[in-house]
């Protein structure tokens, strides 16, 4: 994000009294106010079920804003958000309450001196997506005659491929391409965005970025929390897509893209599709072999899960992404809940230099290079590398060049909301999934999908809570000689 404002315009929220509202879009606006990015000419329109007054929602998000803050709000900075928040109740199948949201943004437009620029969210079930969007159309809030209308798809987007693109036809009954925004908070991560940066704003690392140097790549999404009151959406979705299909595939389309021609409009999104695209087909005996599910210990009895479930809160996968740079390096990707502790890394191993140098030294085996991307937490890049403990030459031991985020930019890590709102504000499309990406990635899992439909095994392997997942996981990989960094 620049020290540029955002453009003026209204930020209208359905399921304005959900927890992404309370626990990271108003904490997200309070931070991009704190920073001075957001013009004085802006408003936000919360719209929900409950039936409170404005000054009750008022007062309600200011104690939320603070919890997800961790501490006291400055009150200067509450009161400009707080004098420009506003409340509507109502049913979204009811097409009344889209007049009323008309009706509200003209008075909150002309109290403002905002233009006719609406940024909706649409962070309700994916379910009411295309019915939101169609009463949207319908009141005329779409059409962007006077100014501009976006509008934020908040994930799940869609289950498969075909409900991917059933959503994306309802979508686009009302909406262009370029006014919907699939947001991917992964995709606002500092540590993410870093990747292109370390990768295309480095003279050392692309040379050796490829499949001559590279042994494997490893990635791991770890959460030490379950799934906590999510359980009801959760045990729908699964770990496959609640984390690969979109945070995993993301962040390793940034790892293993060619470099774009530019940074801005369509050459970034561009090569990552062209990524996903690459990815090779698992054939059911590669989903047999080279696919992990399990649940956690404890996972049924969690509140809203079924207690038959057969969801995954566990995933690993072995991949392959089919092109001239990458062609037979391994990508390992894994994710899990309830896993030893939270920690998100991209690890790149490179190959191991030869051994014959030391053949007449103790030395007998070198541990390979790594550079280690951690996206969270203990955000930073570290670099594995051999060298000789001091004294005779008999002994060499890996040792870590290690950059901090936190020690060098004194900056606490965001959530990654901060910049996609603010992209979204100012029509920066680069950071947002775009449709040919989703199906790109909704095909790469298809196979995984179809196989575990039709496996008619009533349980999953498990795994102890606070473990790194199942026994099967570590085969995976240690079958091809490999291990993974825990
Ligand atoms: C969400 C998933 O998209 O990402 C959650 O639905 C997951 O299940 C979360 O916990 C992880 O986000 P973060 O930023 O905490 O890594």
């Amino acid at each position: 994000m620049s020290s540029r404002r955002a453009e003026p315009s209204v930020f209208v929220i359905f399921g304005a009294s959900g927890d992404l509202t309370r626990s990271k879009l108003l904490p997200a606006i309070f931070n991009l106010v704190e920073e001075g990015h957001l013009p004085e000419e802006f408003a936000i329109l919360g719209v929900a079920r409950p039936t409170i007054d404005q000054a009750t929602y008022r007062q309600q998000m200011r104690e939320q804003v603070r919890q997800a803050e961790g501490e006291p709000l400055d009150a200067d900075k509450w009161k400009r958000i707080e004098e420009r928040l506003y409340y509507l109740s109502g049913e979204f199948d009811d097409p009344a309450l889209f007049e009323s949201v008309k009706k509200a943004l003209g008075d909150i437009r002309q109290r403002h001196s905002v233009p006719a620029n609406y940024l909706f969210y649409f962070a309700v079930p994916p379910d009411l997506f295309g019915q939101v969007a169609e009463r949207l159309g319908t009141a005329g809030l779409l059409k962007e005659d006077e100014g501009w209308r976006r509008v934020i798809i908040e994930k799940p987007f869609g289950y498969d491929l075909e409900s991917a693109r059933t959503l994306n036809a309802e979508l686009t009954r009302q909406l262009r391409e370029s006014q919907i925004y699939r947001i991917d908070h992964y995709l606002g991560k500092e540590t993410v965005q870093n990747i292109l940066a370390c990768r295309f704003a480095n003279g050392i690392f692309e040379p050796v970025w490829n499949r001559r140097y590279v042994d494997h790549v490893q990635m791991t999404v770890a959460e030490d929390a379950g799934v906590g009151r999510r359980g009801a959406y959760y045990d729908k979705a699964g770990a496959l897509r609640d984390i690969v299909q979109n945070h995993m595939f993301q962040v390793m389309t940034l790892v293993a893209m060619e470099p774009p021609i530019r940074l801005d409009g369509e050459d970034v999104r561009d090569e990552k599709a062209r990524v996903l695209r690459a990815v090779t087909p698992l054939t059911p005996d590669d989903v047999a072999r080279h696919v992990v599910r399990a649940q956690y210990d404890g996972y049924r009895k969690e509140a809203n899960v079924d207690p038959a479930s057969r969801s995954e809160t566990f995933v690993a996968m072995r991949l392959f992404i089919d092109n001239w740079r990458w062609e037979g390096v391994p990508f390992y990707l894994r994710t899990g809940k309830r896993m030893a502790r939270r920690a998100t890394e991209v690890v790149v191993h490179f190959k191991r230099p030869p051994l014959m140098l030391f053949s007449d030294t103790p030395v007998k085996s070198l541990s390979p290079n790594m550079l280690i991307l951690r996206i969270q937490p203990d955000e930073g890049i570290s670099l594995c590398f051999n060298a000789k403990v001091p004294g005779p030459f008999e002994r060499l031991e890996t040792v870590t060049m290690d950059f901090s985020y936190e020690e060098y930019f004194k900056t606490e890590p965001t959530t990654g909301y901060e910049t996609l709102l603010f992209d979204a504000m100012t029509g920066d499309q680069t950071l947002f999934h775009r449709m040919d990406m989703v199906e790109a990635g909704w095909q790469a899992v298809a196979p995984i999908l179809e196989a575990w439909r039709t496996d008619t095994r009533s349980t999953l392997p498990t795994y102890k809570p606070g473990s790194w997942g199942p026994a099967e996981a570590d085969l995976l990989i240690e079958r091809d000689g490999r291990e993974w960094r825990d």
